[in-house]
């Protein structure tokens, strides 16, 4: 890479140029784009930091499309060079989860059938979706036949994955995975509490274990039913409209809310099991920096580029971006600084519930504020 090269070049010279030991991971959505428009300095920041071989990467709760090919997008849009080893969605850390790659996994969210291509590629053989389910099944949710057409170019016949009796009962789900928002979220709230009220993920079916009061969890999600992985808990996030818009998280408070009232919900003792990654959480800021850590080694043409001392968070949503670059524990014994900016979800005159390390107007003062405060 130019960052190698160059220092070779350099070290002939007898200067001992030093490796940035700090580096950057950008959110994208209000920090870099609102939806499809670039923010005005998200361009001039990241060539700033490419001529200067700072290391960062893309961390986004956002998804719906392959890495290669958000990454391309976002490469056009900005106008800057980007790679996938300096870009993690949402959903990245499912590519990971081998255990279901053979199994019939139900992929929730985004456009036409965008996410069972991003599941394909990941490596998950049979991938089925809430538009395939409404298109075999219309009665389920007749609210939604009005949709038939838009679902019907990318519906795919229902995997046969159990031979069952009754035919009407042949689709078994063994995972659930929401890679993205659900567009539909009648259907796909519907979806998800009929099978997670059925015997063993079987489509179609009761569990006669559901509401005994004897069982733990009031018997609901006891008899074999499919796990459920949620990619992104933000409730809001910045869309091209000024106000903050309801997230994958708005959908999952959504289905939790039907939850509870068909099964009693925590008055009766009963707690919806789920999974959900992104960021705050740990295994999202651990998976991205083993992703930054390889990144910069690469940028310095594979050399030990030495320790990574810092890292600065930016973005704009106090509760993912901020609350998790302040309390990441770096198994490496990396320092993360979380810097707020006031292009997204948080704007001037509000008292974030997270307070950052640093607020500034937008991402070309935090650049600027963090490479004085990395001397
Ligand atoms: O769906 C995207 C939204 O939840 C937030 O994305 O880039 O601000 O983490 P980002
Ligand atoms: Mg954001």
């Amino acid at each position: 890479s130019i960052c190698h090269s160059s220092r070779r070049a350099l070290q002939t010279l007898s200067t001992s140029p030093r490796v940035p030991d700090f580096a950057f991971a950008f959110d994208i959505d209000g920090v870099l784009v609102r939806s499809s428009d670039p923010l005005p300095r998200a361009h001039k920041t990241l060539s700033y930091l490419q001529s200067q071989c700072i290391p960062f990467i893309l961390l986004t709760n956002g998804g719906g499309k392959h890495e290669s090919e958000r990454v391309e997008e976002l490469s056009n849009k900005l106008e800057v060079l980007l790679d996938t080893t300096m870009f993690v969605q949402s959903h990245t850390p499912f590519a990971d989860m081998d255990e279901y790659k053979e199994k019939t996994v139900l992929v929730m969210g985004g456009d036409q059938d965008n996410c069972r291509r991003v599941a394909e590629k990941y490596g998950f053989q049979t991938v089925v979706t809430p538009g395939d389910i409404l298109t075999a099944h219309p009665e389920i949710w007749p609210f939604s036949s009005q949709f038939l057409p838009v679902y019907a170019p990318f519906s795919r016949p229902l995997p046969q994955s159990i031979n069952p009796t009754d035919p009407a009962q042949s689709l078994r789900i063994d995972a659930v995975f929401v890679y993205n928002d659900p567009r539909d979220w009648g259907l796909d709230i519907t979806i998800l509490k009929d099978l997670l009220l059925s015997r063993a993920g079987i489509f179609g079916t009761l569990s006669p274990k559901n509401n005994d009061p004897k069982l733990p969890n009031h018997g609901y999600q006891q008899d074999g039913q499919p796990p459920v992985f949620f990619s992104n808990p933000d409730l809001v996030w910045a869309a091209k409209y000024h106000l903050p818009r309801l997230g994958q998280g708005g959908f999952r408070e959504a289905f939790e809310g039907v939850w509870a009232a068909l099964t009693g919900g925590s008055r009766a003792g009963v707690e919806f099991q789920k999974t959900v990654i992104g960021k705050p959480f740990r295994q999202t800021y651990e998976f991205a920096e083993k992703r930054l850590v390889a990144h910069r080694k690469d940028l310095f043409g594979g050399q030990d580029a030495g320790a990574l001392r810092k890292v600065y968070m930016v973005g704009d949503n106090p509760e993912s971006d901020i609350r998790g670059g302040n309390s990441y524990e770096s198994p490496l014994g990396t320092d993360w600084a979380s810097i707020l900016v006031r292009t997204g979800v948080h704007v001037e005159g509000q008292t974030p519930a997270w307070k950052p390390n640093k607020e500034v107007g937008d991402v070309w003062d935090a650049v600027k504020w963090a490479v004085e405060d990395s001397k």
